[in-house]
């Protein structure tokens, strides 16, 4: 059998080798290492894919979100709402700009923010909120963009888990896209979407990388000044900004994985389609749900265990050479990084509840049916002992 990963990124490049070489070494004969032609050509394809306007791409999925932050011009003090359940990124980029994270709970079955926590989070200094498509899974926009329209609040959604995702609206105007679909690819809904490239992520570059997407002209062009250093004008700097660039040669890689990231979702759907139908019947296990808003692209394959020792199984698994993860060990409003924040001391009791019960699985795009056999194999004898 195949050595198990949690993701094999070596037999994915394997696959599409000649196209990226040939690629790479265009951008090397070039020499244009720095906004070389790939960058743009990446831009208007991600742009053409998501159908929004514009796309910005930046270093990584943590500079996307400061950016974002940076240009709605907000004042120490504001207060951001998001989910404690996330990746350390999405709540420290709002600190580092010297604003206030608020953290609120998850729902316990999309593992996103949970659109009463939010309302109730609300305060008169509340300027944005932050969801975030966690392991794949869409958060409710729906209710998100209704909340943040009474309340006059910007939606930046971080969607680094999740882009290829679609969601399906209910109804609000925001979601009709230009043809009047209801159907809008998660990251396109709110007022801004970002996402991460790196390797690991759905659509994965060899190196680090992020994208900023929006409709908005105004708020488009003050991003993409902010990630030039402030400057529209070489030399002429209008305002404080960062140096945050998406490598040409990572640019160029993501130009042929932008081709293949349907049939890669699609693979990841199969994956969790095999666990699903391995697990679903077992009560120790809660396979991920799947809302009828949303198709899951299955970032992360993440069970929640029901009277089950995680690290036990965890150990049991590696003991196999089967790897499985934590995603987070602690959630953001128990991090030391925020301790002297009133707003981290709040109660969360979803976001501890999963914190301690989630268990991710291998899952990508390169799976066949004896390893799936192997590990879920493997799961049920633990969990039936
Ligand atoms: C939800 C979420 N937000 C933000 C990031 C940050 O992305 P990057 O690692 O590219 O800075 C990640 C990636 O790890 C993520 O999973």
């Amino acid at each position: 059998m195949h050595p198990i990963q949690m993701v094999d990124l070596k037999k994915q490049y394997h696959k599409i080798k000649t196209e990226v070489d040939e690629a790479v070494l265009n951008v090397i004969e070039s020499t244009a290492f720095i906004n070389g032609k790939p960058v743009q050509e990446f831009a208007n394809n991600l742009s053409a894919y998501l159908g929004v306007k514009h796309v910005i791409p930046c270093a990584n999925g943590t500079d996307a979100l400061q950016i974002a932050m940076m240009a709605l011009g907000l004042q120490p003090g504001d207060e951001v709402i998001t989910p404690s359940f996330t990746f350390i990124a999405t709540t420290e980029v709002i600190a580092l700009l010297r604003l206030t994270p608020v953290f609120v709970d998850v729902d316990p079955k999309t593992f996103c923010i949970d659109p009463a926590s939010l309302e109730k989070a609300i305060t008169p200094k509340t300027k944005a909120i932050v969801p975030v498509h966690l392991y794949g899974h869409a958060a409710p926009m729906d209710e998100i963009m209704a909340i943040a329209n009474k309340h006059k609040l910007t939606v930046i959604e971080d969607n680094a888990q999740a882009i290829g995702g679609d969601y399906i609206s209910k109804s609000s105007e925001k979601m009709a896209s230009p043809a009047g679909a209801s159907r809008r690819k998660t990251g396109t809904i709110g007022h801004v979407g970002t996402t991460s490239f790196f390797p690991s992520k759905n659509l994965g570059a060899y190196g680090d990388g992020g994208a900023i997407f929006t409709d908005d002209d105004a708020l488009a062009d003050k991003m993409k000044m902010i990630a030039n250093h402030g400057q529209r004008k070489r030399y002429y700097y209008e305002m404080v900004g960062c140096n945050s660039r998406l490598d040409t040669l990572q640019a160029a890689v993501l130009n042929i994985k932008l081709k293949h990231l349907d049939e890669y979702i699609k693979a990841r759907q199969s994956v969790a389609d095999f666990y699903d139908r391995a697990f679903a019947n077992n009560t120790k296990l809660t396979i991920p749900y799947r809302a009828s808003y949303c198709s899951h692209v299955f970032h992360q394959y993440t069970l929640v265990l029901n009277d089950v020792n995680r690290d036990g199984l965890n150990a049991f698994l590696a003991e196999h050479q089967i790897p499985s993860m934590i995603y987070y060990p602690v959630p953001g409003h128990h991090q030391q990084m925020f301790e002297q924040y009133e707003t981290a001391k709040v109660s969360l009791p979803v976001t501890d509840w999963l914190t301690e019960r989630v268990i991710s699985l291998p899952i990508h795009t390169e799976m066949d049916t004896e390893q799936l056999k192997f590990i879920t194999t493997k799961v049920l004898e633990y969990v039936n002992r």
